[in-house]
C-alpha cells in the first residue's frame, strides 16, 4: 500500500500544484494576512463563487496551506505565509511563474521532450526561454522576483564558502537582480562589483542593490553572454547560467569569459552540482534537471561534466568548494590555462 499511496501521491501533485497557483493567483494569503476570515467574506473580496471557494480552502486546509479555525473560516497555515507577497521569504512570484499557462504548456509536451532529446517550449513559442521572456515584460518581472526568491538562501550561503575579499572587483554574469552580488558585497567591503544580464534581466537590479546598500560599489552593465562578457573583473562569476544551456551554448559563453578572464583571475561557477551515481535524498535537482530538459534545453551535470566544459574553453578547475548541507549546490573555481 505504502508504495501504491506514494505513487498516487505524485500523481496528485498536478493537483496540488494547481491548487496553490490558484490561491496565489486569487490573492489569498493577502486578503488573509494575520487574520481569520470566513468563505463568504473572501468569496467576496477575491469575486469567486462562495460554494467553490470554500471546497479550494478545504484543500488547502487539507495541504497544510490554510488552518480551518471554525467551520469555514480559515487563516494562513506554516506552509501559507510564504504565499503572501508583503513577507521577506515570500515564494509568491515563484508559485506564479511555476504554474502559469505558458510553461504549463511545454510541461504538457514532457514526453515528445524525451522521445527528442529537445526542449518544447522553442517549438510552441518561436523562441526559446529567455527570447520569449523579453516579449513579456510582466512574466519577465515575475521571472527576476522568481530567481530573487528562490536564489536567497544559496546567495547567503555563497560567501561562507569561498573568500571574495581575495579579489578586486567581482562581475557576475547572468546576475539578474543582483541578489548574489549584493550577498557577495555586503561580506567584502573592499571588492567592487559588475553585475551583467540582458536588459529584461537587470531591469531590477538598481533596486536591489540600492537596499543592500551596495549600489556606490556596483556597475550594471547590460548585453548578450552569447556576444561577448566585459573586460575589468578578476573573478566572474556563472550562477545558475550554464544548467539553463546545452554543452554547445555553454562552450559559447565559456569562450566568452575565456577571453575577459585575466591570467591571474578566476571563473566561479556556482551550480547544484549532481553525483555520479544518484542521491535519492534530494529529488530536487532531479526535477529540475527535467525542467531544463523541456523549458530550456539545459541539463544539470556531474563535477566530470563540469571539468569537460571547463577544460574545452581553456579553463582548468582547482577547487571545488562545497556549500553547507542541505543544498547540492558546489562553487567550481578555474583558472585559465
Ligand atoms: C536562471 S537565471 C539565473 C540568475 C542568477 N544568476 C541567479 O542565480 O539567481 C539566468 C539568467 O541568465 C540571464 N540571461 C539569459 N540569456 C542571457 C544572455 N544572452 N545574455 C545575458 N544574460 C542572459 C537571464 O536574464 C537570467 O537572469
Amino acid at each position: 500500500m505504502a508504495a501504491h499511496q506514494r505513487l498516487m501521491n505524485m500523481m496528485f501533485g498536478t493537483i496540488c500544484s494547481q491548487v496553490v497557483g490558484t490561491a496565489a493567483r486569487l490573492g489569498l494569503a493577502d486578503q488573509l494576512g494575520d487574520d481569520e476570515l470566513g468563505y463568504r467574506e473572501l468569496a467576496a473580496r477575491t469575486g469567486t463563487h462562495p460554494g467553490a471557494l470554500a471546497r479550494l480552502l478545504r484543500a488547502l486546509a487539507a495541504l497544510g496551506i490554510l488552518v480551518e479555525t471554525a467551520p469555514g473560516t480559515f487563516r494562513l497555515g506554516e506552509a501559507g505565509r510564504p504565499l503572501r507577497t508583503d513577507v521577506p521569504d515570500s515564494q509568491a512570484a515563484a508559485v506564479l511563474l511555476f504554474t502559469d499557462p505558458a510553461l504549463l504548456d511545454s510541461w504538457k509536451l514532457t514526453e515528445q521532450a524525451v522521445r527528442t532529446g529537445e526542449p518544447t517550449f522553442e517549438g510552441l513559442y518561436g523562441t526559446d526561454f529567455f527570447g520569449f521572456l523579453a516579449t513579456q515584460p510582466e512574466l519577465s518581472e515575475r521571472f527576476n522576483a522568481t530567481m530573487r526568491q528562490v536564489s536567497l538562501p544559496i546567495a547567503q550561503l555563497v560567501p561562507v564558502s569561498y573568500d571574495f575579499t581575495r579579489h578586486r572587483t567581482v562581475l557576475d554574469i547572468g546576475g539578474g537582480d543582483g541578489t548574489l552580488l549584493a550577498q557577495i558585497l555586503k561580506g567584502a567591503r573592499s571588492v567592487q562589483g559588475i553585475v551583467f544580464d540582458s536588459p529584461s534581466g537587470v531591469a531590477e537590479a538598481e533596486t536591489t542593490l540600492t537596499a543592500a546598500g551596495a549600489a556606490d560599489r556596483c556597475r550594471i552593465e547590460a548585453g548578450d553572454f552569447f556576444a561577448a562578457v566585459p573586460d575589468g573583473a578578476d573573478l566572474y562569476v556563472l550562477k545558475n547560467i550554464l544548467h539553463d544551456w546545452d554543452d554547445e551554448r555553454c562552450g559559447t559563453i565559456l569562450a566568452n569569459c575565456r577571453k575577459a578572464v585575466p591570467a591571474d583571475g578566476r571563473l566561479l561557477i556556482v551550480e547544484s552540482v549532481l553525483p555520479e551515481v544518484i542521491d535519492t535524498a534530494d529529488p530536487a535537482p532531479y526535477l529540475t534537471d527535467i525542467s531544463m530538459l523541456v523549458n530550456m534545453g539545459g541539463q544539470e551535470r556531474t563535477r566530470d561534466e563540469y571539468e569537460t566544459l571547463c577544460r574545452e574553453a581553456g579553463f582548468a578547475v582547482i577547487a571545488v568548494h562545497p556549500t553547507v548541507f542541505p543544498t547540492s549546490y558546489s562553487l567550481i573555481e578555474a583558472m585559465p590555462v
